[in-house]
């Protein structure tokens, strides 16, 4: 089984924006339809990736993005080439930029799911989301209240 690993690439102000703006749009054209925005890293975001040893080397096969705006943080889309699915990947960059908000500060971590996308809504709800809003037409809102260390 090829080995997979997750790993924070970067913020804009550490990489080239556009270089990493890219590599996600060549994994979201796959996976979104072309009503979903491009993905756009300006402001404080985080970007997980998710990278297979190939004989190459390391081939980005997933992302997972974390916006910072003070007290909230949100968790952006992630997506995960559809051969490396079902091994928690997702979780795992779930997990990474849980911890990440907690370190910032962050006091709660917002996300929302389209509401067929229920390996997404298992994921959170299995880390501690809970549901924060339904719009019956298309999403589900979640949120994580993050505590305090003590
Ligand atoms: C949603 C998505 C990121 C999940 O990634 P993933 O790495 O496969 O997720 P995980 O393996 O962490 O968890 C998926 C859960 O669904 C289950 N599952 C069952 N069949 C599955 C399948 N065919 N594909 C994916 N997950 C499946 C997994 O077993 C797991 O649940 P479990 O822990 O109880 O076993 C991925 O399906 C994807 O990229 N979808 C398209 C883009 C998208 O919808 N992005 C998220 C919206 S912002």
């Amino acid at each position: 089984m090829i080995r997979t690993f997750v790993k924070l690439i970067g913020t804009p102000e550490r990489r080239a924006r556009a270089e990493l703006e890219d590599q996600i749009r060549q994994i979201d054209k796959r996976y979104f339809d072309r009503t979903s925005p491009p993905v756009d890293l300006r402001g404080r975001a985080y970007v997980w990736g998710v990278f297979a040893d190939r004989v190459v080397g390391p081939v980005l096969v997933g992302y997972g993005i974390l916006r910072w705006n003070g007290e909230v943080a949100h968790l952006e889309r992630s997506a995960v080439e559809r051969e490396y699915r079902g091994r928690g990947i997702q979780r795992q960059l779930i997990r990474a930029r849980l911890r990440m908000a907690q370190k910032l500060g962050a006091k709660r971590v917002l996300t929302y799911t389209h509401r067929n996308n229920w390996p997404s809504a298992n994921n959170l709800i299995g880390l501690g989301f809970r549901l924060r809003r339904y719009q019956a037409k298309e999403f589900i809102h979640f949120e994580f209240v993050l505590r305090r260390k003590t």
